[in-house]
């Protein structure tokens, strides 16, 4: 487990390892896969064929230790847009620090990626939703006791980086705009709403699902925020996505299994709306 505070040469370092390994491939969107949709990474364009990066040979990247993570990267064409897949995430609950978590966000940055994709697994707090529903965010809720631009500031996309970056609009109203376009058009129903972040791994108590709903959330897990906290300090839109794995409630007992088995049942509604919206987002 790496520990330390990234820095600038380390993510340049990452990035030039990537660059060596992917020629003229130069990525415009990103997406970091979230548990249940991270088959996304084999549905890229079959041609030009996909290059895959496992994290392991990847330097100063850190290694996953979750099941249903595989950890690759994935760096391929979506409906002819240059995308990059991180295959797996980092959570802070593993023991990474929250800098370490999000260095690959970093390192996407730094390959030219302009739009973040992100898909999790949630639990649902909204009584009137279904398991399965797909929930678009429209903001988000940091109750994971920490921040991932604590520390140094890597001042590396300015004017983005500052010390005291910007939140409003995280989660870009115009891709959100598009995205609901998209899935009416698809006959998909999305949701809207406001995630709940918190560090896990144990889930949310009865008197904790509670509070959530009370303060405005629609939906909680144990990732996503810190990834679009990073992503915004280096300027990228962000466009995220919660598959309701799971109902909320005080005597629901939520297991990883089941979690990752409902993620799996939405995954290809959801990769089919990303195929379309992907090459709105460009031009
Ligand atoms: N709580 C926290 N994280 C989750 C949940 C949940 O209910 N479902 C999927 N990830």
């Amino acid at each position: 487990m790496c520990t330390e505070i990234p820095t600038v040469e380390q993510i340049q370092e990452t990035a030039k390892y990537i660059r060596e390994k992917v020629g003229d491939f130069s990525p415009i969107v990103g997406m970091q896969l979230g548990t249940g949709s991270n088959e996304m990474g084999d549905h890229l364009d079959a041609s030009p064929k996909p290059i895959i990066i496992p994290y392991s040979e990847i330097p100063h990247f850190p290694t996953c230790t979750v099941p249903g993570h595989s950890g690759e990267l994935i760096c391929g064409y979506v409906s002819g847009v240059p995308t990059i897949c991180l295959k797996g995430r980092f959570h802070f609950y593993e023991g990474h620090t929250m800098q370490r978590a999000t260095y690959p966000i970093r390192v996407l940055a730094m390959l030219g990626v302009k739009t973040l994709i992100l898909t999790n697994a949630a639990g649902c707090l909204q009584k009137t939703w279904t398991l399965g529903d797909i929930v678009v965010l429209t903001d988000h809720l940091n109750f994971m006791g920490t921040n991932p631009l604590i520390g140094p500031n890597v001042d590396l996309f300015p004017p983005f980086s500052t010390r005291f970056p910007d939140m409003s609009n995280c989660y870009d109203a115009s891709l959100r705009e598009l995205a609901k376009k998209k899935g009416e058009e698809l006959g998909l129903k999305l949701r809207e709403g406001v995630y709940f972040a918190y560090s896990g791994p144990s889930f949310e108590t009865g008197a904790e699902i509670h509070m959530m709903r009370v303060i405005g959330a629609d939906c909680v897990g144990m990732s996503t925020v810190p990834e679009v906290i990073v992503a915004r300090h280096c300027g990228m839109k962000c466009l995220a996505f919660s598959i309701m794995t799971d109902i909320a409630e005080a005597d629901a007992h939520p297991c990883h299994e089941e979690i990752v088995e409902v993620g799996h049942k939405s995954s290809d509604s959801l990769i089919n709306l990303l195929r379309h919206i992907i090459p709105k987002m460009v031009g």
